[in-house]
Protein backbone atom coordinates (compact mmCIF):
# COMPACT_ATOMS: atom_id res chain seq x y z
CA UNK A 1 0.00 0.00 0.00
CA UNK A 2 0.65 3.87 -0.39
CA UNK A 3 1.14 5.85 2.07
CA UNK A 4 1.37 9.72 2.29
CA UNK A 5 3.40 11.27 4.74
CA UNK A 6 3.74 14.88 5.82
CA UNK A 7 7.56 15.10 7.43
CA UNK A 8 8.38 17.79 9.48
CA UNK A 9 12.28 17.66 10.45
CA UNK A 10 12.00 20.85 12.37
CA UNK A 11 14.82 22.57 14.51
CA UNK A 12 17.68 21.74 16.29
CA UNK A 13 18.23 17.96 15.86
CA UNK A 14 14.71 17.77 14.34
CA UNK A 15 16.74 16.99 10.75
CA UNK A 16 19.20 14.30 12.12
CA UNK A 17 16.43 12.44 13.86
CA UNK A 18 13.80 12.33 11.25
CA UNK A 19 16.16 11.45 8.67
CA UNK A 20 16.99 7.95 10.68
CA UNK A 21 13.07 7.52 11.33
CA UNK A 22 12.43 7.57 7.69
CA UNK A 23 15.35 4.89 7.10
CA UNK A 24 13.70 2.65 9.32
CA UNK A 25 10.32 3.14 7.52
CA UNK A 26 11.70 3.28 4.14
CA UNK A 27 13.37 -0.36 5.37
CA UNK A 28 9.84 -1.51 6.57
CA UNK A 29 8.33 -0.45 3.05
CA UNK A 30 10.90 -2.66 1.49
CA UNK A 31 10.56 -5.61 3.78
CA UNK A 32 6.44 -5.98 4.00
CA UNK A 33 6.04 -3.96 0.54
CA UNK A 34 4.72 -0.43 1.11
CA UNK A 35 5.61 2.65 -0.28
CA UNK A 36 5.64 5.72 2.31
CA UNK A 37 5.85 8.89 0.08
CA UNK A 38 7.03 12.06 1.88
CA UNK A 39 6.24 15.76 1.04
CA UNK A 40 8.66 18.04 3.35
CA UNK A 41 6.93 20.56 5.38
CA UNK A 42 8.62 23.54 7.03
CA UNK A 43 7.29 24.63 10.60
CA UNK A 44 9.23 26.52 13.62
CA UNK A 45 12.41 28.52 13.58
CA UNK A 46 13.22 27.15 10.25
CA UNK A 47 9.66 28.47 9.08
CA UNK A 48 10.84 31.85 10.40
CA UNK A 49 13.43 32.31 8.82
CA UNK A 50 12.23 31.12 5.39
CA UNK A 51 8.38 32.90 5.38
CA UNK A 52 8.44 35.22 8.59
CA UNK A 53 5.82 32.98 10.54
CA UNK A 54 6.62 29.57 12.32
CA UNK A 55 3.80 27.49 10.05
CA UNK A 56 2.10 29.08 6.82
CA UNK A 57 -1.20 28.28 6.40
CA UNK A 58 -0.01 25.77 2.93
CA UNK A 59 2.03 24.06 5.52
CA UNK A 60 -1.06 22.96 7.72
CA UNK A 61 -3.00 22.69 4.34
CA UNK A 62 -0.41 19.76 3.33
CA UNK A 63 -0.25 18.44 6.76
CA UNK A 64 -4.17 18.10 6.61
CA UNK A 65 -3.92 16.33 3.23
CA UNK A 66 -1.50 13.90 4.00
CA UNK A 67 -2.36 10.71 5.74
CA UNK A 68 -0.47 11.36 8.97
CA UNK A 69 2.16 13.24 9.75
CA UNK A 70 5.97 12.70 11.18
CA UNK A 71 7.65 15.30 13.10
CA UNK A 72 11.23 16.42 14.67
CA UNK A 73 11.01 19.00 16.81
CA UNK A 74 10.90 22.62 16.51
CA UNK A 75 12.33 25.68 18.85
CA UNK A 76 16.25 27.25 19.65
CA UNK A 77 17.31 27.95 22.97
CA UNK A 78 14.82 29.15 25.29
CA UNK A 79 16.18 33.01 26.22
CA UNK A 80 18.58 32.52 23.98
CA UNK A 81 18.16 32.46 19.78
CA UNK A 82 17.13 34.95 17.42
CA UNK A 83 13.62 33.65 17.32
CA UNK A 84 12.90 34.44 21.29
CA UNK A 85 12.60 37.79 21.81
CA UNK A 86 9.45 38.28 18.96
CA UNK A 87 5.41 37.84 19.73
CA UNK A 88 4.63 34.72 21.14
CA UNK A 89 2.24 34.01 18.22
CA UNK A 90 5.56 34.34 16.06
CA UNK A 91 7.91 31.92 18.33
CA UNK A 92 8.72 28.41 16.74
CA UNK A 93 6.53 26.42 19.73
CA UNK A 94 3.42 28.41 18.44
CA UNK A 95 3.69 26.59 14.92
CA UNK A 96 3.59 23.13 16.85
CA UNK A 97 0.94 24.21 19.10
CA UNK A 98 -0.83 25.72 15.99
CA UNK A 99 -0.59 22.42 13.88
CA UNK A 100 -2.02 20.57 17.18
CA UNK A 101 -5.07 22.85 17.41
CA UNK A 102 -5.25 23.08 13.50
CA UNK A 103 -5.39 19.55 13.38
CA UNK A 104 -7.62 18.45 16.26
CA UNK A 105 -5.00 17.01 18.02
CA UNK A 106 -6.26 16.97 21.11
CA UNK A 107 -4.86 13.46 22.21
CA UNK A 108 -1.10 12.67 22.63
CA UNK A 109 -0.83 9.00 23.89
CA UNK A 110 3.31 9.17 25.75
CA UNK A 111 4.01 5.09 26.71
CA UNK A 112 7.03 5.01 29.20
CA UNK A 113 8.32 1.89 29.86
CA UNK A 114 11.77 0.74 31.20
CA UNK A 115 13.72 -1.94 28.60
CA UNK A 116 15.37 -4.25 30.96
CA UNK A 117 18.66 -3.24 28.42
CA UNK A 118 18.31 0.51 29.65
CA UNK A 119 18.23 -0.68 33.88
CA UNK A 120 21.67 0.86 33.98
CA UNK A 121 20.68 3.66 32.61
CA UNK A 122 17.55 4.69 34.68
CA UNK A 123 18.43 6.87 37.23
CA UNK A 124 16.29 5.14 40.01
CA UNK A 125 17.63 2.56 42.67
CA UNK A 126 17.27 -0.94 41.75
CA UNK A 127 14.47 -1.82 44.58
CA UNK A 128 12.48 1.12 43.43
CA UNK A 129 12.42 -0.01 39.42
CA UNK A 130 11.37 -3.28 40.64
CA UNK A 131 10.07 -5.43 37.80
CA UNK A 132 10.28 -2.30 35.67
CA UNK A 133 6.87 -0.25 34.31
CA UNK A 134 4.81 -0.09 31.86
CA UNK A 135 2.49 3.10 31.52
CA UNK A 136 0.98 4.97 29.19
CA UNK A 137 0.00 9.34 29.49
CA UNK A 138 -2.62 10.47 27.55
CA UNK A 139 -2.63 14.20 27.90
CA UNK A 140 -4.88 16.85 26.71
CA UNK A 141 -3.20 18.95 24.03
CA UNK A 142 -4.93 21.20 22.67
CA UNK A 143 -6.62 23.01 26.03
CA UNK A 144 -5.79 23.97 29.28
CA UNK A 145 -2.94 26.89 29.64
CA UNK A 146 -1.34 26.34 26.19
CA UNK A 147 -4.51 27.53 24.32
CA UNK A 148 -6.21 29.71 27.24
CA UNK A 149 -6.34 33.70 27.12
CA UNK A 150 -2.88 35.83 27.38
CA UNK A 151 -1.33 39.08 27.92
CA UNK A 152 1.63 41.06 29.59
CA UNK A 153 0.55 44.47 30.09
CA UNK A 154 0.98 46.71 33.09
CA UNK A 155 -1.76 47.32 35.41
CA UNK A 156 -1.16 50.06 37.97
CA UNK A 157 1.89 50.79 37.14
CA UNK A 158 3.04 47.23 37.42
CA UNK A 159 3.64 44.73 34.74
CA UNK A 160 1.72 42.23 35.12
CA UNK A 161 1.12 38.52 33.13
CA UNK A 162 -1.87 36.47 32.78
CA UNK A 163 -2.28 33.22 31.60
CA UNK A 164 -5.52 31.46 31.47
CA UNK A 165 -6.92 27.54 32.04
CA UNK A 166 -9.90 26.63 30.90
CA UNK A 167 -11.52 23.60 30.22
CA UNK A 168 -15.36 22.34 29.27
CA UNK A 169 -16.82 19.32 29.93
CA UNK A 170 -16.18 18.00 26.83
CA UNK A 171 -12.93 18.71 25.71
CA UNK A 172 -12.71 16.64 29.67
CA UNK A 173 -14.78 14.06 28.03
CA UNK A 174 -13.26 13.24 24.90
CA UNK A 175 -9.89 12.79 26.65
CA UNK A 176 -10.90 10.26 29.02
CA UNK A 177 -13.03 8.06 26.64
CA UNK A 178 -9.63 7.40 24.77
CA UNK A 179 -7.89 6.95 28.26
CA UNK A 180 -10.85 4.21 29.08
CA UNK A 181 -10.37 2.78 25.71
CA UNK A 182 -6.55 2.27 25.84
CA UNK A 183 -6.45 0.83 29.56
CA UNK A 184 -9.29 -1.42 28.38
CA UNK A 185 -6.47 -2.70 26.12
CA UNK A 186 -3.96 -2.88 28.86
CA UNK A 187 -4.10 -3.63 32.43
CA UNK A 188 -7.26 -1.36 32.47
CA UNK A 189 -6.59 1.26 35.41
CA UNK A 190 -6.82 4.68 35.09
CA UNK A 191 -5.05 7.58 37.27
CA UNK A 192 -6.64 10.45 36.24
CA UNK A 193 -4.08 13.46 37.40
CA UNK A 194 -5.41 16.73 38.40
CA UNK A 195 -5.49 19.44 41.35
CA UNK A 196 -8.52 19.66 42.31
CA UNK A 197 -7.62 20.63 45.98
CA UNK A 198 -7.06 24.06 43.99
CA UNK A 199 -8.31 24.51 40.38
CA UNK A 200 -11.98 24.86 39.30
CA UNK A 201 -10.81 23.27 36.08
CA UNK A 202 -9.50 19.87 38.03
CA UNK A 203 -13.00 19.88 40.19
CA UNK A 204 -14.85 19.87 36.78
CA UNK A 205 -12.15 17.47 35.59
CA UNK A 206 -12.75 14.91 38.38
CA UNK A 207 -16.48 14.81 37.87
CA UNK A 208 -16.24 14.21 33.89
CA UNK A 209 -13.97 11.70 34.38
CA UNK A 210 -15.97 10.05 36.88
CA UNK A 211 -18.94 9.97 34.46
CA UNK A 212 -17.31 8.44 31.71
CA UNK A 213 -15.80 5.82 33.81
CA UNK A 214 -19.17 4.77 34.73
CA UNK A 215 -19.07 3.16 31.11
CA UNK A 216 -15.95 0.82 31.66
CA UNK A 217 -17.12 -0.30 34.91
CA UNK A 218 -14.16 -3.00 34.36
CA UNK A 219 -11.37 -0.64 34.39
CA UNK A 220 -10.18 0.89 37.76
CA UNK A 221 -10.08 4.55 38.28
CA UNK A 222 -8.22 6.28 40.92
CA UNK A 223 -7.77 10.31 41.03
CA UNK A 224 -3.92 11.54 42.10
CA UNK A 225 -3.18 14.84 42.57
CA UNK A 226 -0.57 16.10 40.27
CA UNK A 227 2.29 16.93 43.28
CA UNK A 228 1.60 13.73 44.81
CA UNK A 229 1.98 11.81 40.91
CA UNK A 230 4.94 13.79 40.08
CA UNK A 231 6.49 11.86 43.77
CA UNK A 232 4.63 8.84 43.19
CA UNK A 233 6.78 8.38 40.00
CA UNK A 234 9.77 7.94 41.15
CA UNK A 235 8.63 6.35 44.22
CA UNK A 236 6.89 3.66 42.54
CA UNK A 237 6.79 3.97 38.88
CA UNK A 238 5.15 -0.12 38.58
CA UNK A 239 1.86 1.31 39.85
CA UNK A 240 0.76 3.03 36.52
CA UNK A 241 -0.64 1.98 33.75
CA UNK A 242 -3.09 4.77 32.28
CA UNK A 243 -2.30 8.48 33.61
CA UNK A 244 -4.93 10.74 32.45
CA UNK A 245 -4.54 14.48 32.95
CA UNK A 246 -4.76 17.85 31.08
CA UNK A 247 -2.18 19.47 28.82
CA UNK A 248 0.65 21.29 31.27
CA UNK A 249 0.35 18.44 33.65
CA UNK A 250 0.93 15.99 30.95
CA UNK A 251 3.76 17.88 30.01
CA UNK A 252 5.43 17.96 33.10
CA UNK A 253 5.03 14.39 34.29
CA UNK A 254 5.77 13.21 30.87
CA UNK A 255 9.34 14.70 30.70
CA UNK A 256 9.45 13.10 34.30
CA UNK A 257 8.06 9.78 32.99
CA UNK A 258 10.43 9.54 30.24
CA UNK A 259 13.89 9.97 32.42
CA UNK A 260 12.64 7.38 34.60
CA UNK A 261 13.14 5.39 31.13
CA UNK A 262 17.12 6.19 30.80
CA UNK A 263 16.62 9.07 28.89
CA UNK A 264 13.94 11.63 26.78
CA UNK A 265 15.61 10.05 24.02
CA UNK A 266 13.50 7.30 24.35
CA UNK A 267 10.13 8.29 24.48
CA UNK A 268 7.47 8.92 21.55
CA UNK A 269 4.35 10.16 21.35
CA UNK A 270 1.43 9.93 19.22
CA UNK A 271 -1.38 13.37 19.22
CA UNK A 272 -4.47 11.58 17.78
CA UNK A 273 -7.57 13.41 16.63
CA UNK A 274 -11.12 11.46 16.71
CA UNK A 275 -10.48 9.59 13.71
CA UNK A 276 -6.96 7.60 12.85
CA UNK A 277 -5.33 10.57 11.56
CA UNK A 278 -1.84 11.60 14.09
CA UNK A 279 0.98 13.38 14.18
CA UNK A 280 4.01 11.47 15.58
CA UNK A 281 7.06 12.96 16.98
CA UNK A 282 9.50 12.55 20.05
CA UNK A 283 8.11 13.81 23.33
CA UNK A 284 11.69 15.58 23.64
CA UNK A 285 12.73 19.11 22.27
CA UNK A 286 15.30 19.95 19.29
CA UNK A 287 18.35 20.31 21.61
CA UNK A 288 19.96 23.03 20.10
CA UNK A 289 22.72 22.38 21.86
CA UNK A 290 23.77 19.30 20.48
CA UNK A 291 21.78 19.99 17.03
CA UNK A 292 24.52 18.51 13.64
CA UNK A 293 26.80 16.49 16.21
CA UNK A 294 24.74 13.44 15.16
CA UNK A 295 25.01 12.46 18.66
CA UNK A 296 21.15 12.91 19.34
CA UNK A 297 19.37 9.53 19.98
CA UNK A 298 16.91 8.72 17.46
CA UNK A 299 15.20 6.28 19.09
CA UNK A 300 12.11 8.16 20.65
CA UNK A 301 11.07 9.61 17.05
CA UNK A 302 12.17 5.78 15.18
CA UNK A 303 9.38 4.79 18.06
CA UNK A 304 7.28 7.33 17.53
CA UNK A 305 7.00 5.97 13.35
CA UNK A 306 6.41 2.53 14.68
CA UNK A 307 3.10 4.00 16.44
CA UNK A 308 1.91 5.68 12.98
CA UNK A 309 2.32 2.37 11.80
CA UNK A 310 -0.02 0.94 14.44
CA UNK A 311 -2.54 3.68 15.02
CA UNK A 312 -3.11 5.56 11.35
CA UNK A 313 -2.21 2.64 9.60
CA UNK A 314 -2.94 -0.52 11.22
CA UNK A 315 -0.14 -1.56 10.27
CA UNK A 316 0.63 -3.86 13.90
CA UNK A 317 3.05 -6.68 12.07
CA UNK A 318 5.14 -3.77 10.87
CA UNK A 319 5.09 -1.73 14.00
CA UNK A 320 6.01 -4.79 16.44
CA UNK A 321 8.84 -5.06 13.48
CA UNK A 322 10.33 -1.92 15.00
CA UNK A 323 10.02 -1.98 18.82
CA UNK A 324 11.65 -5.28 18.27
CA UNK A 325 14.55 -4.33 15.86
CA UNK A 326 14.56 -1.39 19.00
CA UNK A 327 14.70 -3.91 21.66
CA UNK A 328 17.77 -6.30 19.03
CA UNK A 329 19.65 -3.30 19.04
CA UNK A 330 19.65 -2.15 22.38
CA UNK A 331 20.38 -5.81 23.31
CA UNK A 332 23.39 -5.82 21.08
CA UNK A 333 24.43 -3.09 23.62
CA UNK A 334 24.61 -0.15 20.51
CA UNK A 335 23.79 3.09 22.48
CA UNK A 336 23.76 6.51 21.56
CA UNK A 337 25.63 9.03 24.31
CA UNK A 338 22.60 9.60 26.37
CA UNK A 339 22.13 5.96 27.08
CA UNK A 340 25.47 4.74 27.37
CA UNK A 341 26.67 2.90 30.31
CA UNK A 342 30.24 1.26 30.99
CA UNK A 343 30.51 -2.00 28.69
CA UNK A 344 28.08 -0.62 26.03
CA UNK A 345 29.03 0.33 22.60
CA UNK A 346 29.14 4.26 21.50
CA UNK A 347 27.86 5.01 18.41
CA UNK A 348 26.02 7.90 16.51
CA UNK A 349 22.29 8.87 15.68
CA UNK A 350 23.45 7.49 11.95
CA UNK A 351 24.71 4.43 13.12
CA UNK A 352 21.60 3.95 15.12
CA UNK A 353 19.22 4.54 12.65
CA UNK A 354 21.41 1.68 10.63
CA UNK A 355 21.51 -0.54 12.83
CA UNK A 356 18.23 -0.43 13.80
CA UNK A 357 17.09 -0.44 9.93
CA UNK A 358 18.98 -3.41 9.49
CA UNK A 359 17.30 -5.31 12.31
CA UNK A 360 13.74 -5.11 10.05
CA UNK A 361 12.76 -8.39 9.48
C1 LIG B 1 6.25 18.78 24.30
C2 LIG B 1 7.04 20.05 24.23
C3 LIG B 1 6.14 21.18 23.76
C4 LIG B 1 4.99 21.28 24.75
C5 LIG B 1 6.84 22.53 23.60
C6 LIG B 1 7.98 22.45 22.62
C7 LIG B 1 5.89 23.63 23.23
O1 LIG B 1 7.63 20.33 25.45
O2 LIG B 1 5.74 18.33 23.25
O3 LIG B 1 6.15 18.21 25.39
O4 LIG B 1 5.14 21.91 25.79
O5 LIG B 1 3.94 20.71 24.48
MG1 LIG C 1 7.34 18.82 26.92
Amino acid sequence: MKYQIAVIPGDGIGPEIVREAKKVLDKVGQVYGHEFEYTEVLMGGVSIDAYGVPLTEEALETARKSDSVLLGAVGGNVGNSRWYDVAPNLRPEAGLLAIRKGLNLFANIRPAYLYQELAEACPLKKEIIGDGFDMVIMRELTGGLYFGERYTKEVDGVMTAVDTLTYNENEIRRIAVKAFDIAMKRRKKVTSVDKANVLDSSRLWRKVVEEVAKDYLEVTLTHMLVDNCAMQLVMNPGQFDVILTENMFGDILSDEASMITGSIGMLSSASMNESKFGMYEPSHGSAPDIAGKDIANPIATILSAAMMLRYSFDLDQEADAVEAAVKKVLSQGARTADIWSEGCEKVSTTQMGDRIAECIE
